[in-house]
């Protein structure tokens, strides 16, 4: 163990690991809202003060002021040194640190690295064979028939593994050594005589293995860092099984692996959603027709690992299913396991597509805008979560409307409390006719809000004629809470509101082009913070959001922050750099004309008192 941990490193470790489980190992911790809280482990406390926030992957406790990221907290907890925190947090996630002055050796050592090596090489080979394998001719005429270029090929680095039980096998697993780490990948399979026969040193390789994937098109399914760590291998024709995918291996979870997500991210576009699809292919053919955001679990189930996975990138999510039976069941299920990641600030919808469509067939027969459109359209969670519910039920009935309140319980009680569930119990009240309050009592006193959080906005809220108009009028809880943040004449100081936009997004400092020297003068604290932090990113451009909250937590208004980071209000992201910039424009212009009446005032003072040296 030498050498450098590379910061790349550092931030996918951090990128991989969920805060909440690591401290919940340690101390444990309740769920509130988007928080988790505890009695600080740092400090003596009988009443917790101590508060992780999931979104943010940040703690921070309001009693000793104690506060970081993960990291910062193993270094704190486990008495550990920055780089053991690493090494502990990097072998939960089982990883391998790639130390910069070793990194070869360092792989080298590591059997996943091995393994790491050794699908790459595969890569390698299925890339080269579709171009030069006598073969080419017919993997190159499917994926033309699907309607694929070239470009977008390489960039899914399709390849193709050619017919034959000993291509890979005896390009690759040159020696013993190698056919074993070949085995261990996935890339070939043990002949069952040779598991039970003692090992005959004289066996050749292809006496022992065979090819996995033979004759297939080959999908190299990539981790969110890019590198290699297992294959889909799809047949040319309709045999089946259609596709063969590599096993579950130490470098490989299919239930977590999200397919197309570092192709998207790599693509240098910027999303705000992300479309879940069901194949390979479709991926591959909505890339195709220039929408970049697609991903796919690899035929399994949406869990929420891949939930949670997507909503580390984006705050939306859309489902894309078929319209038919099958399809729509597949929806409800994923339903049931979103609701309990429904945290405030995320949004589900659903696409349905015609029975028999998938979204590659349905993407090329409607095009990308239409797509798109369609996209934008799709159905909101809620609205198909009440939808299901009622399809069968008289509501108009008193049993129709006991079964609806039975069903949908258990439902809303998963979601975490907060102003998305407490929208859920509202709409369920208004199909039940029946008033929030009574509906609360009825899911036996579970409170659906949470008291510490955001109250002003929340009671503003309460008025249900007021959340049914605004959620018809723009479907959408974030412009909403901001409506209701105006109703209700919500406001916190500008100076703040901009420390807050900065701290989420550090780089809007360096867009500020007017000159700040005369906030230099200010007093109050807010503002005072504000020039700090813009000047701390136009010092380093690389400041990031830990080191701005390192640095105002040391200042009065550290606990302040901290609300209101957790505050409900999310600016969205589109608007931002221009309210940010606003922001310092007024407060700029009230600096000056402040500094403009102190002159004036000092000026006629000493016309009028010519002796005096004193200011007013
Ligand atoms: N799948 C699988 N094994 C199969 C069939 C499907 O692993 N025998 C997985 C694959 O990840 C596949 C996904 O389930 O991509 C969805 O299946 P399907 O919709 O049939 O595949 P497509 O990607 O649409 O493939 P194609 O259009 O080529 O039929
Ligand atoms: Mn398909």
């Amino acid at each position: 163990m030498a050498g450098l941990i590379p910061q790349s490193f550092i931030d996918d470790l951090l990128h991989r690991t969920d805060i909440v489980e690591v401290i919940d190992k340690r101390v444990s911790l309740k769920k509130q809202g988007n928080n988790h809280t505890a009695c600080c482990p740092f400090h003596e406390e009988k009443t917790p003060s101590f508060s992780v926030n999931q979104d943010r992957q940040f703690y921070y406790c309001f009693g000793c002021g104690a506060g970081g990221n993960a990291i910062g907290f193993i270094m704190n907890f486990d008495q550990a040194s920055f780089p053991q925190a690493v090494e502990n947090l990097a072998k939960d996630a089982g990883l391998e640190i790639p130390y910069q002055e070793s990194e070869a050796q360092a792989k080298k050592n590591s059997q996943n690295g091995l393994l790491i090596e050794a699908l790459e090489s595969a890569n390698k080979f299925y890339q080269s064979q579709i171009r030069h394998h006598n073969n080419r001719a017919a993997a190159i005429s499917y994926l033309k028939g699907r309607g694929l270029t070239g470009k977008i090929a390489q960039e899914f680095g399709l390849g193709y593994a050619p017919p034959g039980w000993a291509n890979l096998l005896t390009s690759i697993g040159t020696d013993g050594k190698q056919q074993r780490i070949l085995l261990k990948a996935g890339l070939i399979i043990e002949k069952p005589q040779n598991k039970t026969q003692t090992k005959n040193q004289s066996q050749t390789a292809e006496q022992q293995y065979y090819d996995r994937f033979r004759d297939r098109i080959m999908f190299p399914i990539r981790d969110s860092r890019g590198r290699t760590v297992a294959f889909g291998g799809r047949v040319l024709s309709d045999e089946k099984p259609k596709y063969l995918n590599s096993p579950e291996t130490p470098v490989f979870r299919k239930g977590s692996e999200l397919y197309g997500l570092y192709e998207s991210k790599k693509s240098g576009e910027k999303h705000d959603k992300l479309i879940l699809v069901e194949g390979y292919m479709d991926v591959i053919a909505l890339a195709q027709m220039e929408i970049r955001n697609a991903v796919a679990t690899l035929g399994t189930a949406t869990n929420s690992t891949h939930l949670t996975r997507m909503f580390r990138q984006v705050p939306e999510v859309i489902f894309c299913f078929d319209g038919d039976k099958a399809g729509n069941a597949a929806a409800w299920r994923a339903l049931e396991n979103t609701l309990p990641l429904m945290e405030d600030g995320r949004q589900v919808k659903f696409l349905f597509l015609p029975a028999g469509a998938d979204p590659d067939t349905h993407v090329r027969s409607i095009g990308k805008e239409a797509f798109l459109g369609e996209v934008n359209s799709a159905t909101p969670l809620e609205d198909f979560f009440f939808n299901k519910l009622t399809q069968d039920l008289d509501i108009g009935s008193i049993e129709g409307k006991a079964r609806l309140s039975n069903l949908a319980k258990k439902y809303i009680q998963k979601i975490p409390t907060g102003i998305y569930a407490k929208l859920m119990l509202n709409r369920l009240a208004d199909l039940l006719g029946v008033s929030v309050d009574s509906l609360d009592q009825l899911f036996n006193g579970k409170p659906l809000l949470d008291s510490t959080r955001s109250n002003s906005v929340l009671e503003s809220l309460n008025d249900k004629n007021i959340i049914n108009n605004l959620s018809s009028a723009g479907g959408n809880r974030q412009g909403f809470i901001g409506k209701a943040e105006e109703l209700k004449g919500y406001r916190k100081p500008a100076s703040l509101k901009a420390i807050e936009l900065l701290l989420r997004n550090p780089e809007i400092a360096l867009s500020i082009t007017k000159d700040l020297k005369p906030l230099h003068a200010a007093e109050d604290e807010g503002r005072k913070l504000l020039v700090a932090l813009i000047e701390m990113v136009r010092n380093n451009p690389k400041t990031d959001t830990f080191s701005m909250l390192g640095y105002c937590y040391a200042t009065k208004l550290g606990g302040r922050l901290t609300k209101l980071l957790d505050s409900e209000k999310i600016t969205p992201v589109e608007g931002l750099e221009k309210e940010f910039l606003q922001i310092i424009d007024n407060i700029l212009s009230d600096v000056t004309q402040k500094l403009e009446l102190v002159r004036l005032k000092t000026e006629l003072r000493q016309k009028v008192y010519p002796h005096s040296r004193n200011s007013i």
